[in-house]
């Protein structure tokens, strides 16, 4: 499993994995916005192991973060915000989600001086709170009614990043 940053030529295969896993999709523009605007912080996991059978054949994407900084933060403190995480679900459980995780947070500390990184998740997802609360030490800032089209309520994330300073 190789885990790099995300290249723009990688978005389609990103958006595909979105759509796959999640009801919270993008346009194309804004993956790019996120890749050209923040070029360290977004990661791809590709599967290696599958082989190329053209030269042309695109890489096996199975798995993203797409992160980027806030741009005008309410609190004045310079953050990340986890805009979209996923991993196919052949690929789970092997750890690649907390990797993509941990390459992000510390790219916001060391090329942009964040304090803190931010997400949203929804109330029922046991398995995303999991990964955040216990295996990454976000806190539940607050919860967000109504957050998200289909009416769910929204866990408001935050993970202080002074532990990679
Ligand atoms: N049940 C319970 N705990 C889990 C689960 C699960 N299904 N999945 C992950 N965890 C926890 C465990 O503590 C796990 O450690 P362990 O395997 O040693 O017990 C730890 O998280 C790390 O797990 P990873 O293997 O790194 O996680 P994975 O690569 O499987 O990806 C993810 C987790 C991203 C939540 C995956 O299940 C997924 O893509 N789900 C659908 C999309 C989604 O919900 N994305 C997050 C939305 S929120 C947002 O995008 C900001």
């Amino acid at each position: 499993m190789d885990i790099r940053l995300l290249r723009p030529s990688d978005i389609p295969h990103v958006q595909h994995a979105n759509i796959t896993n999640l009801p919270e999709n993008y346009f194309m523009k804004y993956y790019l916005y996120h890749a050209l605007s923040w070029p360290q912080l977004s990661y791809v996991a590709v599967d290696v192991s599958r082989p190329k059978k053209t030269p042309y054949d695109y890489p096996r994407i199975v798995g993203y973060v797409l992160a980027k900084m806030e741009e005008e933060p309410a609190d004045g403190v310079q953050h990340g915000h986890i805009t979209s995480l996923s991993v196919m679900r052949t690929h789970r459980r092997l750890g690649i989600a907390e990797k993509l995780m941990r390459q992000s947070q510390r790219a916001m500390v060391e090329t942009y001086g964040a304090q803190y990184v931010s997400l949203h998740v929804r109330v029922s997802n046991n398995a995303a709170l999991r990964l955040y609360r216990d295996t990454l030490g976000f806190k539940n800032e607050k919860i967000e009614a109504k957050y998200y089209a289909d009416g769910e309520d929204a866990h408001s994330m935050k993970l202080d990043l002074g532990f990679i300073r």
